[in-house]
């Protein structure tokens, strides 16, 4: 293994940068893009690392296993102060953090639940819940602020549900999950939110193994926890990581993808002269949008060539999904959001082995939540200048702090 230190350049520019539009990358990751295959960039805690931004760059790097996922690996990038705490405690990693035989064998045990078919056999159960919750909605007073509304407590209600949870826990779920994925806490914030949220996991886990019912919970319990298949200690991270990965994310999108239907007359119109457009909107949305805003981390585990540039092993590399997703040699006008666009190709739910496993619950979900607005709210609009929404940088999933709509 080659444990050279790279050379550290004086001009990397610190990552992130700042958006100049709200629903937009950063213009230099285009400048990037048309560049050298990877850049030095610097990050908040001075250590420089790679930043890839072409599709092509993201696909070769998220599709080889010579590059890990694992925190503590030599030179993985600490994109915010809280990778360092999970650095700091790996026994608590989840499967997202892990490289395979590990990864596989534990994600293998969820994969028969995120099926796009087990996805499709719960949209009957998100639209009815969504029908109700609109209902309540639009006979209330108006403005009503859609992300409190819809897009904060759908995916949570989504998840337990799964889980089988009761309904009583789960403004203690939400605000713990939120406090692990916004960047406004601090390490013992988020890691007494971890604990706690850990904590209670635990109890379900044990309720379940006393008495298991008909949820994903009692089914990985009687499937991989009785058979000595898999601890309690692996399975708390693992239902940790389903509630948090699963929360903000879906959250971020469904505020930023809203925003946009009620704002751009063309999605609309599109829409009501085909309904059956849905699913490419939903894509198309998530390739504009690319909530996971600062992108992936990896590190090099040996010397890896990346076309023109050589990525030495113990050296840190980000994959910017947003900037990849706006890769003109791709996406044709890759700025317009475009409702026929076949953007099937975009990488807002990763690429490779760690590829979001809950993909086909989000567009489900997404794909509800924006044909329910438009089905309650015709019309809808937004209730404040654009100019006055406030947009959510520091967290992990890009987004609104509101969306307040009239109609
Ligand atoms: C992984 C995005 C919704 C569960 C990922 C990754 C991305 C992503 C980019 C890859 C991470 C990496 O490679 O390091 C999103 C987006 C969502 C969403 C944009 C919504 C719009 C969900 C939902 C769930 C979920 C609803 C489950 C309830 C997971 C899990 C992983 C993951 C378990 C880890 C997979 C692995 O390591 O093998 N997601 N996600 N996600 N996501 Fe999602």
């Amino acid at each position: 293994m080659n444990e050279t230190a790279p050379l550290a350049e004086e001009s990397a520019p610190v990552y992130p940068m700042p958006r100049v539009s709200p629903v937009d990358p950063p213009p230099p990751l285009a400048e990037l893009r048309a560049g050298k295959a990877a850049s030095r960039v610097t990050l908040w805690d001075g250590s420089q690392v790679w930043l890839v931004t072409s599709h092509a760059g993201v696909k070769a790097v998220l599709g080889d296993r010579r590059f890990t996922a694992v925190t503590s690996a030599p030179g993985f990038p600490m994109l915010t102060r809280i990778s360092q705490l999970v650095r700091a405690k790996p026994a608590s990693a989840s499967f997202i953090r892990m490289d395979d035989p590990e990864h596989s064998r534990l994600r293998s045990m969820l994969t028969r639940d995120f099926l796009a078919r087990r996805a499709e056999a719960l949209r009957p159960a998100v639209r009815e819940l969504l029908d109700e919750m609109l209902a309540k909605l639009v006979t209330g007073e108006r403005p009503v602020d859609l992300v409190a509304g819809l897009a904060i407590p759908v995916p949570s209600r989504v998840i337990t549900l799964l889980f089988g949870a009761g309904d009583d826990r789960r403004e203690f779920i939400e605000s713990r999950s939120a406090i692990l994925v916004d960047r406004g806490y601090t390490p013992d914030q988020v890691a007494a939110a971890r604990d706690e949220l850990d904590g209670y996991l635990r109890e379900l886990v044990e309720e379940r193994l006393a008495d298991p019912g008909d949820d994903l919970i009692s089914r990985l319990v009687l499937d991989q926890v009785r058979p000595g298949k898999l601890s309690i200690d692996e399975m708390v991270p693992m239902c940790r990581l389903l509630l948090v990965a699963g929360h903000g994310t879906t959250t971020s999108q469904a505020g930023l993808g809203l925003l946009s239907l009620i704002t751009d007359p063309g999605l609309t119109e599109a829409l009501a002269e085909d309904p059956g457009l849905m699913p490419k909107m939903v894509e198309e949305l998530l390739r504009f949008h690319s909530i996971v805003q600062n992108g992936l981390a990896r590190a090099a585990t040996e010397d890896v060539e990346l076309d023109d540039v050589v990525i030495r092993a113990g050296e840190g590399v980000v994959l910017s999904l947003s900037a990849a997703n706006r890769d003109e040699q791709i996406f044709p006008d890759p700025d317009r959001l475009d409702p026929h666009r076949d953007a099937r190709r975009h990488f807002a739910f990763g690429h490779g082995m760690h590829q979001c496993l809950g993909q086909w619950l989000a567009r489900v979900e997404l794909e509800e939540i924006y044909a329910a607005v438009l089905r309650w709210m015709p019309g809808a609009r937004l209730a404040i200048p654009f100019e006055e929404l406030e947009f959510r940088h520091e967290v992990s999933s890009y987004g609104l702090g509101s969306l307040p709509v009239t109609w």
